[in-house]
């Protein structure tokens, strides 16, 4: 049985495929890329061109020397915003966004570089996207908008953002931390120009690896200098991609992993993974919004949301029950504010938070039974006096 449901903060399990080639870098290769010409360096530079190719390939990106390799999505994010926002430019962000987009702009804002407009939520957690162009002036130099809340599951419609924004020559900036691997996602055809990911959460790869996918003719400043093993007789950052952006030695094993990661993905296809997450969504939504004393923030129509799921149980503290379901049933899930502080002020829950059931790749029915079994049996023992 998998009762690990804190999916949205890491996968597990992962596919063996994924910890063999972790292995199988680390026995058989275990060189940095491009600083030799020795086979095994060679091979460490094939396996991060081959990681790149299937990224590509899995968001539809144009090209591949555009994939960048990141240490986390937080990091993918932070590269995104410092490397795009110049002084005196305006940012639209929304209030579902995570503190990964709030910290960086907030720090921005302190430092009298940017101004910022934060487009409000509704009480299931979407934007209005009429509101996010109300937003955008002659100034604005970034729009940011988190595919997937990472508290309610909310889908924001980045569709009808995205067309104003080439219209205005707005970039676009998509964190997509819960959706990648969950969602399929094209981001030639829905306008994406900046992509966001962790790999370790629904791409399936090793902690310590994310990526940033930027549309071509998009230029970024850089957020760390250093060797690349390209052009090395120069002391200035060379200005080609992927270098440009890839400073320092690369995480191999985990790039290996996430490479694996993505080739399982590619061989189901997300479509066919997003189809079996939405029964296992309809599921849980069938019941778990009408147990007594239990309310569940974020839309109940599985088009509109992924299997991100925040709820309270009436008279528990959202800490206590999170306890409760790994002490009293093995059930693994997030308790309190989950980087989302705005999120939960838009949903209501600020600032006790709430309890983040998340669903993995590899859930089955059963799974999912046993965790609304464990929340039915919590809410009796409440009703009898919590
Ligand atoms: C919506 C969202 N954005 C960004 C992040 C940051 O991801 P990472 O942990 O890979 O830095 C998370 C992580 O939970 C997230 O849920």
């Amino acid at each position: 049985m998998n009762l690990y449901f804190d999916n949205a903060a890491t996968s597990y399990p992962k596919p063996e495929e994924v910890h063999a080639a972790v292995q199988r870098y680390g026995l058989e290769c275990g060189a940095s890329a491009g600083r030799g010409a020795y086979r095994q360096a060679r091979q460490a530079g094939d396996i991060i061109a081959i990681a790149r190719a299937r990224l590509a390939r899995l968001f539809n990106a144009p090209d591949p020397e555009r994939v960048i390799f990141t240490l986390n999505c937080t990091d993918a994010l932070n590269l995104a915003i410092k490397g795009l926002v110049r002084p005196g430019g305006h940012v639209v962000y929304t209030a579902m966004e995570h503190n990964s987009v709030l910290r960086p702009l907030r720090k921005l804002v302190e430092a009298g570089a940017i101004t910022t407009t934060r487009v409000p939520a509704d009480h299931e957690g979407r934007i209005d996207p009429r509101n996010v162009i109300l937003a955008m002036r002659p100034e604005t130099c970034l729009v940011a908008v988190v595919h997937a809340s990472n508290v309610s599951g909310t889908l924001q419609p980045v569709e009808e953002i995205a067309p104003e924004c080439r219209r205005r020559g707005i970039p676009l900036l998509l964190d997509a931390a819960q959706s990648a691997g969950h969602v399929p996602i094209d981001v030639t055809a829905m306008g994406v120009d900046l992509l966001a990911a962790p790999g370790h959460k629904g791409l399936l790869g090793p902690l310590g690896t994310g990526v940033l996918i930027v549309r071509p003719g998009l230029e970024l400043d850089t957020l760390r200098e250093g060797g690349t093993g390209s052009r090395s007789e120069e002391d200035r950052q060379p200005d080609f991609w992927p270098d440009r952006h890839e400073a320092g030695s690369h995480n191999l094993p985990g790039i290996s992993g996430l490479s694996a990661g993505v080739d399982w993905l590619l061989s189901r296809g997300v479509a066919a993974l997003r189809r079996r997450e939405e029964e296992l969504m309809r599921l849980v939504l069938s019941e778990l919004p009408h147990l007594p004393g239990v309310s569940l923030y974020g839309p109940t129509d599985v088009a509109r949301r992924v299997g991100v799921f925040s709820f309270r149980i009436e008279g528990m503290d959202p800490l206590e029950l999170g306890r409760r379901l790994d002490d009293d049933f093995g059930v693994k899930v997030r308790s309190g504010l989950h980087c989302a502080p705005a999120a939960h002020r838009a949903l209501g829950t600020f600032p006790d938070g709430t309890v983040r059931a998340s669903l993995g790749h590899f859930h089955e029915e059963a799974d999912v039974a046993a965790l609304l079994s464990a929340v039915e049996r919590l809410t009796t023992v409440c009703r009898a006096g919590c």
